[in-house]
């Protein structure tokens, strides 16, 4: 038989406060929903965002982890992921950002090895701009989402990058918009997008799952694509969030053809 290997899925952006972290999380709620095991790691060492939105209580994380392993330490990857839900793990990023230059890139392919056959998908959650973690990450990964909000500085960078990713033979890419940031303010239209970048816009996160009361979610620990009442009024923005989690388990077709 075949050893499962999960899928690894970095979500990135070139602007800061595009929904990042949240779209990681409403990923994570739409594979549990899936019967998915799901990993997060906290790739965005600036900050424990990730823990934080949950509410989770940490004691060891990625500092610790790679700590452990730099001193022969290490035993068991599980010491050091936290459990959610059923379906739900996460390995968090140190609360304190002053630890984030202490811990090596390359550390991630160690621990994705460790992880990989138990989980069905690991999303790596990142900060905006490439640092070597960013870089790592996406090298790590079966697929990179890019996030970007409805602004023409988000737009205008969108667009330099998506070169820079053609320069590099990136293919393993997908541009998602996401218009519940921004949702009262949509400048341009998906035409005028798709001229500004030079690329498609794959999928698009509707303005109407804009959420007033989002920051009840983030102070009650919990994930909106899990809320049952979420998933009926915002029937349109889960099935964005189905197909593109059903995209993302497949395999990068142009990839193969190289
Ligand atoms: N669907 C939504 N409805 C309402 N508010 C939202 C929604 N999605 C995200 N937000 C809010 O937008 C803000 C930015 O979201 P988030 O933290 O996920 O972005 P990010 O790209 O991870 O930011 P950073 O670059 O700082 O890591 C947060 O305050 C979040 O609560
Ligand atoms: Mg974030």
């Amino acid at each position: 038989m075949a050893i499962k290997r999960a899928k690894v899925i970095t979500v990135t952006s070139v602007k800061g406060g595009v929904g990042k972290t949240s779209t990681v999380l409403n990923l994570a709620g739409i594979y549990a929903g899936m019967d998915k095991k799901v990993l997060v790691i906290d790739m965005d060492l600036s900050s424990s965002t990730i823990a934080l939105s949950l509410n989770l209580d940490v004691k060891k994380d990625l500092f610790y982890l790679a700590e452990d392993i730099n001193n022969n330490r290490f035993s068991n990857i599980e010491d050091y992921l936290i459990k959610y839900s059923d379906n739900i793990s996460i390995l968090a990023a140190p609360k304190d950002p002053r630890l984030e230059n202490k811990i090596s890139s390359r550390y991630l392919k160690l621990i994705l090895g460790k992880v990989n056959s138990v989980y069905d998908v690991i999303i790596l959650d990142t900060i905006h701009h490439m640092s070597k973690y960013t870089l790592t990450c996406m090298d790590n990964s079966d697929w990179i989402i890019y996030l970007m909000s409805n602004d023409p500085y988000d737009l205008k960078n969108m667009k330099s990058m998506i070169s820079i990713l053609k320069d590099m033979g990136k293919t393993n890419y997908k541009v998602v918009l996401n218009e519940s940031i921004n949702h009262n303010n949509k400048i341009f239209t998906k035409y005028d997008i798709r001229n500004i970048i030079k690329n498609e816009i794959d999928f698009v996160i509707p303005s109407s799952f804009y959420i007033k009361n989002y920051h009840k979610y983030i102070i009650d620990g919990k994930i909106v694509t899990m809320d049952s009442k979420v998933r009926v009024v915002n029937k349109k923005a889960i099935e964005v969030f189905n197909d593109l989690a059903k995209s993302l388990l497949e395999d990068n077709v142009l990839e193969n053809k190289k």
